[in-house]
């Protein structure tokens, strides 16, 4: 126990960065001599650098920024690293703003990826940015746990006074997939049952609970068994009776408009008829806003726009304002009450950091912005515009099959073309597997044209489209001419694009040898 003491009681002989020299005379004060003192002096030096140097987050940042990919090799996901790294998507981002990213160069790339739909008041918000910073001058106490703090109380109202009547009451916690997690228990408690009908192609999380309600067999695989559920497919009207009436089901979970691919069903009566259902036979209805909410599909809630009244609701990325993780989960208070039904329940289901007050504040002032700044009119504004402009590209690209979405939450699917020689060049791509076409689009969108974007799920040739809802025009435009140019480089056959497409096929080959 020398050692802590010994450096504390050291305050006196260094002020700031230690010194050789100084170093030396504290070994001497605590006895470190001969052999030992060499390495003594590093171990000292670091211990005391990290004890006396003031903390300083922009001299680190500024210090070590360029590390990234390396770091994240050693220590993190390699796998990741390597996509990254082979797709060309390993940048190094200095500084956000709105709706762009900004490399150490000072390049902009204009972000239509949103951080999967966590971003839709646009990056490093003032107004947020100014909350957090009052926030903490004031000291408040945070996560007290034994009270019921101000913020909290003040977000749940905010959150019911958006919603329909009937949903009343919230849980407030940290991410998605904890929301969905939350949900399922409230499903089960308030019904007695046990199992969950999802759709196929849904994505809700990825912890367990979640993750048995995801309609893709790769994201399970490896995982074993999780909850038990049944899939349906979207428009399957008979399905979903056959199952719903089987009574077995506590919930039934939905994305309105689901994040994987863009899809939603066909027919505008699936979703009121499922609900229809769902009530009939006593199974609860759960909307997951989590990425559809807060604007992103031109109105506030998804489900909206089909004018349902789900039972239960889990929201979360942009509550964050991009900046501090938050969930939430709104349902009937029938259903809370169900749940935290006496005192000795009254904890049931909770979560150390779901109240927190940067949480709550972030989100308070993000949805301040969102009124503010009439972003859910400008989601359904912008993305009309986005949606005409790529389909009007549908008459000049034969490769484009689809664009389909609601509000900026878009997709421009890809098929195989007519004209011989290019469809000769797209099944020898596809067929070292399905979405490598769209990944081929994806690449150059990013290096040539600095728009960021994303295949939109696994083996599916679409490209998905959700920027921060505050873009406007001139970023409209901007995303029309970069799907035009890269379209119109895939016509070059023999060409750089197809070269790529072939360097693409090498690394997925190398890649599913190496398995
Ligand atoms: C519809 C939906 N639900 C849940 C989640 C999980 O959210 P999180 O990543 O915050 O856990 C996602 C994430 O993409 C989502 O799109």
């Amino acid at each position: 126990m020398i050692f802590p003491s010994g450096v504390m009681c050291c305050r006196g002989v260094m002020n700031h960065a230690p010194t050789n020299a100084s170093i030396t005379k504290v070994c001497y004060q605590i006895g470190i001599v001969g052999f030992a003192y060499a390495p003594a002096l590093q171990f000292m030096k670091g211990m005391l650098s990290s004890t006396f140097m003031p903390f300083d987050i922009q001299s680190l940042i500024h210090a070590r920024l360029g590390e990234n990919y390396d770091l994240h090799d050693r220590y993190v996901n390699r796998a990741f690293v390597k996509v990254l790294r082979t797709i060309g998507f390993d940048r190094v981002y200095a500084r956000a703003q709105g709706a762009y990213l900004y490399d150490q160069d000072g390049m902009d790339y204009l972000d239509s990826l949103g951080g999967y739909g966590a971003l839709n008041i646009g990056r490093n918000h003032p107004v947020v940015k100014k909350a957090l910073a009052d926030l903490l001058a004031l000291d408040m106490p945070n996560m007290v746990q034994m009270d019921c703090s101000l913020l909290s109380g003040i977000l749940a109202e905010a959150l019911v006074k958006r919603s329909p009547p009937h949903l009343n009451a919230v849980f407030l916690c940290n991410s998605g997939t904890e929301a969905v997690e939350g949900a399922i228990k409230f499903a089960r408690c308030a019904t007695g049952r046990e199992k969950f009908l999802y759709c196929s192609g849904a994505f809700h999380g990825l912890t367990t609970g979640a993750l048995a309600l995801n309609g893709s067999s790769m994201f399970r695989e490896g995982f074993g068994t999780l909850l038990p559920g049944n899939a349906i497919t979207l428009d399957d009207f008979d399905g979903l009776e056959r199952e719903l009436a089987t009574g077995e089901y506590a919930g039934f979970i939905l994305e309105p408009v689901q994040g994987k691919g863009v899809y939603y069903p066909e027919s505008d009566l699936f979703w009121p008829r499922a609900q229809e259902l769902c009530r009939k036979f006593g199974t609860l209805l759960i909307a997951d806003e989590v990425q559809t909410g807060l604007g992103r599909t031109g109105r506030f809630y998804g489900f909206e726009h089909w004018a349902l009244e789900p039972d239960i609701v889990p929201l979360a990325k942009s509550l964050s304002g991009g900046l501090v993780p938050c969930g939430a989960i709104l349902t009937r208070r029938g259903i809370y009450d169900k749940i935290f039904s006496r005192m000795d329940r009254c904890v049931v289901h909770s979560t150390t950091f779901g109240r927190n007050n940067l949480a709550m504040t972030t989100a308070l002032a993000t949805l301040q912005v969102m009124d503010d700044e009439h972003v859910i009119e400008n989601s359904e504004r912008m993305g009309k515009a986005l949606a005409d402009g790529l389909r009007a590209l549908m008459d000049k690209h034969e490769f484009i099959h689809e664009v389909r979405g609601k509000g900026l939450m878009l997709a421009v699917e890809f098929s195989e073309p007519k004209s011989l020689r290019l469809r000769a060049a797209w099944k020898l791509i596809e067929a070292a597997g399905k979405g490598l076409f769209a990944q081929m689009v994806v690449i150059p969108m990013f290096k040539k044209h600095r728009i960021l974007t994303q295949v939109a799920g696994h083996h599916m040739d679409v490209i998905k489209i959700t920027p921060p809802l505050i873009i406007g025009q001139k970023e409209v435009d901007r995303m029309i001419a970069g799907f035009d140019q890269t379209l119109a480089d895939c016509y070059k056959f023999p060409g750089a694009m197809w070269d790529m497409g072939a360097n693409l096929v090498r690394a997925s080959l190398a890649a599913r040898k190496a398995a």
